[in-house]
């Protein structure tokens, strides 16, 4: 699902109330009848309105849909993306955008840069994504959900994402400044490095092991567990220390910092230590396999662990007091836990039986609003699932190494306000980026 802002400077402020309106709508609606969308966006005179959804549609932003009751439009994630987008240009979080650095399973990582020209990475969450691909568990859990359920989901993950980031950051873990978040998406701090999982060979692997072990032992101690602790998820700085401050030679000192949160879970769940463990054993058959290195002693285990948490430093009751409520956490956790590959089948399949009673009431509560009607993903927008049909999830695709020193492409999300562009000149460009004008 590729963003493309070309659009995105030449939106009126009408353009962007009738989105924010169809936004609103979508809360309670699958199918946002034109009516409500004119009365939500307030705006006087109604064929004003007409024209801002026609030029909506006609980029891509909404969606028509003609329902068996009646006509309306729909939010697509490009006009999700661009209300978060938006949002983060408003903030000033966002000043420009550059390329995409990365295709998660779930998500799409672009570059961007502040006001100020610091570079930033902005990670668009996009869950249901896999669930066109071979992960029957969840497809059958998505089938009968809508594509708001899809958007609310990708919002609970960055909703996630920021707020463990943010406790992390502050309490001094090596996890990437959280600047911002909006809708499904996040923006951090871009961290110069490579993923470990492109890292041919490290001087001292016992070093970098004993790191990583330790981080995860801190991490449970203060009442988390990452649950994807891998290879793709932990980036690796190069910093230089001259040899004058250590005395010998010039040397390049590693620093592992850890990425990817919405997965994670608090030490209280039934499974915590099941989850411990795998992300122990992740890294210790990567040393063994990578870098052939292999630890003198069993462990680290998740009890040890827990002897040194004290309930006052617990930092997943924190996450839970800002705002991220259990029922949040229960949603995202039912998602993630269906879209594990790494989950063996009978647990899949027990989970899925334990769920079965209460999903139907799940989705009529979701987002305070009535209940959706149960629409199949695939026939809601066959564009996208098209799209997302031919994405492969390889290894290839999930990190892309990165060139050092270019520029990234950033692009102003505002059009420069120059004196000397003259009107003509932006109405060409907007009819250029399919605009109907
Ligand atoms: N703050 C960052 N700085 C630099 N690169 C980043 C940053 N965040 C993400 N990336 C890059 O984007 C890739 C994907 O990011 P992330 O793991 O957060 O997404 P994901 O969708 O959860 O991926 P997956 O589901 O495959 O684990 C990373 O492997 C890394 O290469
Ligand atoms: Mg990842």
């Amino acid at each position: 699902m590729k963003l493309d802002t070309r659009a995105i400077r030449y939106l009126t402020n009408e353009d962007w109330r009738v989105l924010a309106a169809v936004e609103q709508g979508s809360k309670n609606h699958e199918v946002v009848p034109t009516p409500l969308i004119t009365q939500i966006a307030g705006l006087r005179g109604g064929s004003g309105v007409h024209k801002c959804i026609s030029s909506l549609a006609k980029v891509g932003l909404i969606a028509k849909v003609k329902n068996a009751r009646y006509d309306g439009y729909r939010l697509t994630y490009g006009g999700l993306d661009y209300l978060a987008l938006h949002t983060h240009r408003l903030r000033s979080t966002i000043f420009s955008l550059g390329n995409q650095i990365g295709v998660g399973k779930e998500s799409d990582i672009y570059i961007t840069a502040s006001p100020t020209n610091r570079q930033q990475v902005l990670k668009l969450h996009r869950l249901g994504r896999i669930s066109f691909r071979s992960v029957k568990a969840n497809r059958d859990y998505l089938r009968n959900r809508s594509t708001g359920s899809w958007m609310y989901l990708s919002r609970l993950a960055a909703q996630k994402e920021f707020a463990v980031m943010k406790v992390l950051r502050r309490e001094g873990f090596a996890v990437p400044e959280p600047i911002g978040w909006s809708r499904h998406t996040v923006v951090m701090e871009f961290i110069d490095s490579f993923p470990l999982r492109m890292v041919e060979s490290v001087p001292e692997p016992g070093k970098l092991y004993a790191e990583l072990m330790d981080m995860i032992v801190q991490l449970a101690r203060r009442g988390l567990i990452h649950g994807d602790f891998n290879e793709f998820n932990i980036l690796i700085q190069e910093n230089t220390v001259p040899a004058a401050m250590d005395g010998g030679e010039e040397k390049v000192q590693l620093r592992p910092v850890l990425i990817d949160f919405p997965q994670a879970i608090s030490t209280n769940h039934a499974n915590a230590q099941m989850y411990f463990d795998r992300d122990v054993g992740c890294v210790k058959r990567y040393f063994e396999r990578r870098f052939k290195y292999e630890a003198d002693e069993d462990g680290p285990f998740f009890q040890d662990a827990m002897k040194g948490s004290v309930i006052e430093q617990r930092l997943d009751v924190e996450v839970e007091a800002s705002g991220f409520s259990r029922k949040m956490a229960k949603d995202l956790e039912r998602y993630v836990e269906r879209a594990e590959d790494g989950v063996d089948e009978a647990e899949q399949a027990d989970a899925a039986e334990e769920d079965e009673g209460d999903v139907e009431d799940e989705d009529a509560e979701e987002e305070g609003g009535e209940a959706v009607l149960p629409q199949d993903p695939q026939v809601d927008d066959p564009k996208l699932a098209e799209e997302i049909g031919g994405l492969s999830l390889g290894d290839d695709l999930a990190v892309k190494p990165l060139d050092r020193g270019r520029d990234f492409g950033l692009m102003p999300l505002e059009v420069p306000s120059e004196p000397d562009i003259a009107a003509e000149k932006v109405h060409s460009k907007k009819k250029a980026s399919g605009w109907a004008i």
